[in-house]
């Protein structure tokens, strides 16, 4: 997508450093940072200068590919660099499946060749994530009508990718495609990825959009200003139940109630046959302090942080919750829009092979 009118992917490769927009500056500074090796890459994950899931999969996929290119040539030291760097990119954030996906593909890819291979497979899979996107923005764009108002969550638009997006790739293509499409973005706190992020994106694109209040929603829905919710994914179970960005599951209920269309969408890679249900996807508890404070840029110009809660008060921060597969009406893939069913998702899956 453009930024400033030059092309961009979310994640991309220069020569051996990991290139990223730095997401944490959004939308107040349009920034590239340059991971020089694994470890900064690692931490650019970590911190979320770079995240969203299939952004996270392309870095962590590139990731691994420096661990190669770092690599001393000696037994035992390569393989134990190897290791040590896998490792330490796994233990990054615990529940976006891509993340996982990517580095299992790539050091496999170095195991079976050489550090090459590793790169020449971290580059297939953020091209795969594009083709993947673009797809699921040409199914979905299908549920979307003319003059539809689309409610989503978080970001899972371009920057959540390589690029397009997950949630966002239909509403682009349906706007690209001459229809009249208008967002509502939930801000998303704690850490505001659809005030910051996802209206930044929308707004660059020329789509009409608005952010409201996380509790906003269900009322919104009951007065009838929504037409469809469709959200991103971290990790799909095989039953279809979804983990995505905390707060989604509240949205999936709003909509249940007020018989708004919930759809989710999300490229094969985020499924994880290995979790039976949502029950068994890792939920990510980060920092009290993204609930305890609040960051933005002050009237002066400046980014600041600011608290909002009494001094001495903890708070409760999962970063994901779980909506049931009851709950969901269609799960938009690169292979179509399934239902979330054993059977579709296990047939997508087969197709994937
Ligand atoms: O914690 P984040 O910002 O990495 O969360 C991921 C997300 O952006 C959302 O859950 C999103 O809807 C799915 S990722 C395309």
């Amino acid at each position: 997508m453009k930024v400033n009118g030059k092309d961009y992917r979310t994640v991309w490769l220069e020569e051996s450093a990991v290139m990223v927009i730095n997401q944490r500056l959004l939308p107040h500074k349009f920034e590239i940072k340059a991971l020089s090796n694994h470890i900064e890459t690692a931490e650019a994950i970590r911190d979320m200068t770079v995240r969203g899931a299939g952004a996270i999969g392309a870095a962590a996929g590139y990731g691994m590919a420096q661990v190669f290119l770092e690599a001393p040539s000696e037994e035992p030291s390569r393989s134990e660099y190897i290791q040590q760097g896998y490792e330490r990119l796994k233990n990054t954030r615990p529940t976006a499946k891509d993340l996982f996906y990517a580095i299992e593909r790539v050091k496999q890819a170095g195991l079976a060749g050489s550090a090459r291979d590793a790169v020449a497979e971290a580059e297939r899979i953020a091209d795969n994530y594009i083709r993947a996107a673009e797809l699921i923005g040409k199914y979905g764009a299908e549920l979307i009508s003319d003059g539809m108002t689309i409610l989503t969550h978080c970001n899972a638009g371009w920057l959540a990718f390589v690029d397009w997006g997950s949630a966002l790739a239909p509403i682009y293509f349906a706007h690209r495609a001459g229809k009249k499409v208008s967002v509502i973005v939930d801000e998303t706190r704690p850490r505001c990825q659809g005030a910051r992020l996802t209206a930044w994106e929308l707004q660059a694109e020329g789509i009409a959009v608005k952010i409201i209040a996380d509790n906003a929603a269900g009322f919104l829905m009951r007065r009838g200003q929504i037409d469809i919710v469709i959200t991103g994914a971290d990790r799909i179970a095989a039953n279809g139940d979804v983990a995505n960005k905390i707060g989604t599951y509240e949205k999936a209920l709003c909509a249940k109630a007020n018989g708004v269309p919930f759809y989710i969408a999300a490229p094969a890679s985020t499924f994880d046959l290995d979790c039976a249900n949502g029950w068994d996807i890792p939920i990510e508890q980060r920092n009290d302090d993204e609930v305890l404070y609040a960051n933005g840029l002050s009237d002066s110009g400046q980014i600041t942080r600011v608290r909002l809660a009494p001094q001495g008060v903890g708070a409760i921060n999962l970063a994901f919750d779980v909506t049931p597969a009851e709950l969901i009406d269609g799960i938009i893939t690169e292979y179509g829009i399934i239902k979330p069913t054993p059977d579709q998702i296990a047939q997508i899956m087969n197709e994937r092979k």
